[in-house]
Parts: C-alpha cells; sequence; structure tokens
C-alpha cells in the first residue's frame, strides 16, 4: 500500500509529552543479554552527513529539539573519537531542563559519555575531560598507545574493547556492566558502520534535512562493501517545516538481489 503524508497529517504542534512518548524506549525489544542500541543521525536530502565537515549545519530546531531528548532519556551517550574530535564536545551534555527531568526520575542528572577511540588521540587537557559533567568512559583497543592511556587515565575511565579495532560485542559487554542499557549512539559513520557489521543497530533515528549539499561529506554509515545491508522497520514520520524526523527499528539482514 502507498499512502500519502501531507502537510494537513502534521497540523498540529507535538508536546515535548507526545515527542517524548513517541521515542519511547522499546523496553519490550530490549534486549535482556546486552543493551540497546539507538543510533541518531542527521543528512542532508542528497545524503551528506557533514556540512563542512560538522553535522550542525544539517539541522534545525526540530532536529535539535529531538537530538535533546534523545539524550534526556538515554543511559550514555556513545561517540566515535572522530565526531568528538570534528564537532568540538564538551560540556554540559543536557540544558538545566533536561538534567532536572533526569534527577526527578532518579536518574543521574547526565547520561555517561562513552568515546570510541582505537589511537587514544585525545588531548586530557582539553574542555572536552576539564568541562565533563561525568566522568568519560574511554572504549579502546589493547594496540592503544600505552602512553597515552596513561595520560588519559587521570581524566577518564580507559577500557580495552578489542585487539585492534573496538568490537562492538566487546562496547555492548563493558557497557552493560556499567548499568548502561540505553545506548544513544551519536556517531559518527565509522562506528555506525562498525556496529552495523556487527549486528548491533536496534534503531535509527534520522533526520532528512531539506538541504542539498553536493561536495564529498561522508554518508552516515561507512565501511567495507562486504558489510550485509539492513533492513528497516520505519516507526514513524514526524515533519518540522521542511525537515523530516524518521524513526527505525532494525528489520534484520536484508539479501543483495
Ligand atoms: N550527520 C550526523 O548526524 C553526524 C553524526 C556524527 C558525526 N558526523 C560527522 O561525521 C564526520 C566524522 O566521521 P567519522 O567516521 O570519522 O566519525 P566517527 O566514527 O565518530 O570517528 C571515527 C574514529 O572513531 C574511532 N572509532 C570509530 N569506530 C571505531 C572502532 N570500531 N574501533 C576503534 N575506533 C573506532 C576511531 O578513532 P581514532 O582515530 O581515535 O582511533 C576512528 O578514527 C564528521 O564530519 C562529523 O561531523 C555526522
Amino acid at each position: 500500500m502507498t499512502t500519502r503524508i501531507t502537510a494537513a497529517g502534521f497540523d498540529r504542534e507535538l508536546s515535548d509529552e507526545q515527542l517524548m512518548a513517541a521515542y519511547a524506549w522499546d523496553d519490550s525489544a530490549v534486549p535482556t543479554r546486552r543493551p540497546f542500541f539507538r543510533f541518531n543521525f542527521v543528512a542532508s536530502a542528497d545524503g551528506a552527513a557533514a556540512l563542512d565537515g560538522r553535522s550542525g549545519g544539517l539541522g534545525d530546531g526540530a532536529d535539535h529539539r529531538v537530538f535533546e531528548l534523545l539524550r534526556q532519556t538515554a543511559d550514555v551517550i556513545l561517540v566515535g573519537a572522530g565526531t568528538v574530535r570534528a564537532e568540538g564536545y564538551s560540556g554540559e551534555l543536557l540544558a538545566p531542563a533536561g538534567q532536572l527531568w533526569r534527577a526527578g526520575r532518579g536518574m543521574t542528572s547526565h547520561p555517561g559519555l562513552a568515546i570510541v577511540s582505537g589511537s587514544l588521540d585525545l588531548d586530557p587537557d582539553s574542555a572536552l575531560f576539564r568541562e565533563a559533567p561525568v566522568r568519560p568512559l574511554l572504549l579502546t583497543v589493547a594496540a592503544a598507545p600505552a602512553e597515552r592511556r596513561t595520560a588519559l587515565a587521570g581524566v577518564a575511565d580507559v577500557v580495552v574493547a578489542g585487539e585492534r579495532t573496538v568490537e562492538p560485542e566487546q562496547a555492548a559487554r563493558v557497557l552493560a556492566g556499567r548499568g548502561f542499557h540505553r545506548v544513544l549512539c551519536e556517531g559518527g559513520p565509522q562506528l555506525f558502520g562498525s556496529f552495523q557489521a556487527a549486528g548491533l543497530v536496534d534503531e535509527l533515528c534520522l533526520t532528512v534535512s531539506p538541504l542539498l549539499t553536493a561536495g564529498t561529506a561522508p554518508r552516515i554509515t561507512a565501511g567495507t562493501p562486504e558489510i550485509a545491508p539492513h533492513r528497516l522497520n520505519l516507526v514513524h514520520v514526524l515533519r518540522g517545516g521542511d525537515t523530516l524526523l524518521l524513526r527505525y527499528a532494525d528489520g534484520g539482514a536484508a539479501g543483495r538481489n
């Protein structure tokens, strides 16, 4: 069946509660053995995951509202070091209202922050660590330079989760061991690709931005051609002006025809 989604179908502004309900974590789908991995990305209409090297220029108010809301309800934010370096992660992870919302529900004021890096090319004196509201978790590899591990151990919990690359299954065990069950992964493409390859993408929240960018920006997922395609089941389509907010659930491996 093919149906039409019109502006008339989106004529009422969703309250924060309604928006939150639309993005409620599907606890029935949360695997008991491992955390639930929800990925959140924004892409231009022509598939670019960045504009001038960052994602900020792709999002608008509707995207930021959902971005904040997803953070508010997550146990931990998982992010690749490339994204941390490109986007300049630092400081508060949530606005005061979001912190209050969490505190009122017996949650920590901020979600945790877990950063995936093989090289550990991160500055321990940077604002990322100096201003972190929670002590970050660094998921790294056994092959990471020992001096970098030592330098970063003063400002973060450094945990090995793979030999030469961080293995998503091992990362999942580390996160679960720390009580992180609802994992919001904010990218980027390489990290997303490695989780897709491991079959550990439970959900994708994708904002489609009404922009054509051309250029050479990456798509939201990157990896080798051997990674099997995955089906996505559409959960909802929301609209904020010309921006589409899509929520997909994992639909399992798809064949190549
Ligand atoms: N549109 C969006 O929603 C969105 C979201 C996020 C990022 N982005 C954009 O994406 C670009 C960055 O792309 P990216 O692919 O470099 O991002 P990324 O996946 O965050 O970063 C790649 C880096 O993260 C580490 N990493 C990721 N997966 C790993 C694994 N399995 N094992 C070990 N290390 C791993 C490595 O860090 P080391 O080099 O330290 O070893 C790797 O070089 C930026 O332009 C950013 O703005 C867009």
